[in-house]
């Protein structure tokens, strides 16, 4: 079996940070059309090994989070996507989630799929090469949401999942992001996400789940999108903070934030502003997917000219989210 809690504190120790490049085939092809890309299995590919290529990836990054399509791809080299990242000393991981459906009687909510023949899917991506897993269970701020019923589901899919990795060998990541979309204050963003967080751990454990041998990945606590509100860095990363302090455990060994649609600067601000306030008892990192991609991908826009310079962008987004730590 493989050690869980060794792999969860590799991924997020010494100062690296987890890149999700694990969009769905949906989500990919869309941000391939916005920069004049079309969209195909070959240009994912081709702009996945373009993003798993950057030198010096590994000195920033401890795994990349991969969507079931790359995983089964290979690079130019002949080498599959996971045995690469082994080779270059990065952990690979598998977003195992199929994705967001609506949920009956909630509506404006979802619910995430992906349970079904999982315990068999997490065997087959140990055999190919993971280490790590991935589910996103999306929880919205609205007038009459998050309803009881949203939240329930969510975790409760969530917590199952985590349960079938560990029996199955793979640390998983957990990620219950509260959207930032909406008009909401922080105060409500705060509010929402330690409610959320405490039914985390509540499911988690009544599953049973070995916290040691997670990663945690939540929203930093932000106003919404329309908000009116502009709270300062230091307001958010205190804000954030204090969500985390009052329910999540310390034996999570870490706690790797998704970007959410933040500018990549702001979102590596909140970062560093988090790290003074000590003592946190557990690390805090990144595990970005805009954020650390986003520039990347409209300087590349599909031309082999610019694959250099879209690295160098990534490259740098990545040293400066680790010196953020
Ligand atoms: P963003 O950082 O772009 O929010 O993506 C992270 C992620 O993995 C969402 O599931």
């Amino acid at each position: 079996m493989a050690d869980l809690n060794r792999i969860a504190r590799t991924l997020v120790s010494d100062r690296r940070g987890i890149l999700a490049a694990d969009e769905s085939i949906a989500t990919m092809s869309s941000r391939l059309e916005k920069v004049g890309v079309e969209p195909t299995a070959e240009s994912r590919r081709v702009y996945r090994e373009l993003i798993v290529t950057t030198p010096q990836l590994a000195d920033s990054i401890s795994g990349v989070i991969l969507a079931d399509e790359t995983f089964h791809q290979k690079l130019s080299n002949g080498r599959t996507f996971p045995d690469y990242l082994g080779d270059i000393g990065i952990l690979a991981g598998i977003k195992v989630d199929t994705g967001a459906k609506p949920l009956a009687g909630a509506p404006n909510e979802t619910i995430t799929e992906g349970l079904d023949g999982l315990r068999e899917r997490v065997a087959d991506y140990v055999r190919l090469g993971a280490t790590f897993a991935k589910w996103r269970a999306v929880i919205t701020i609205g007038d009459n949401t998050p309803s009881d019923r949203a939240v329930h589901a969510n975790l409760h899919a969530l917590a199952r999942y985590a349960g079938l990795c560990q029996e199955g060998g793979l640390v998983p990541i957990v990620e219950p992001e509260v959207l930032m979309d909406g008009t909401h204050s922080l105060a409500r963003c705060q509010q929402v996400s330690t409610a959320v967080l405490r039914s985390l751990f509540e499911e988690l454990d009544l599953m049973q789940v070995k916290l040691d041998g997670i990663v945690l990945k939540p929203n930093m606590v932000v106003a919404g999108t329309g908000s009116a509100e502009h709270p300062t860095v230091a307001e958010v990363a205190a804000a954030t903070v204090e969500a985390l302090r009052a329910t999540v455990p310390a034996s999570v060994p870490g706690i790797a934030f998704l970007s959410g649609g933040q500018r990549p600067e702001v979102a590596t601000q909140h970062l560093g502003a988090m790290q003074h306030l000590d003592p946190l008892p557990w690390e805090l990192t990144y595990s970005f997917g805009r954020a650390l991609v986003g520039p990347a991908l409209e300087t590349w826009r599909g031309d082999e000219k610019n694959r250099a310079a879209a690295q160098k962008v990534l490259s740098e987004l990545a040293v400066a989210n680790a010196a953020a730590r």
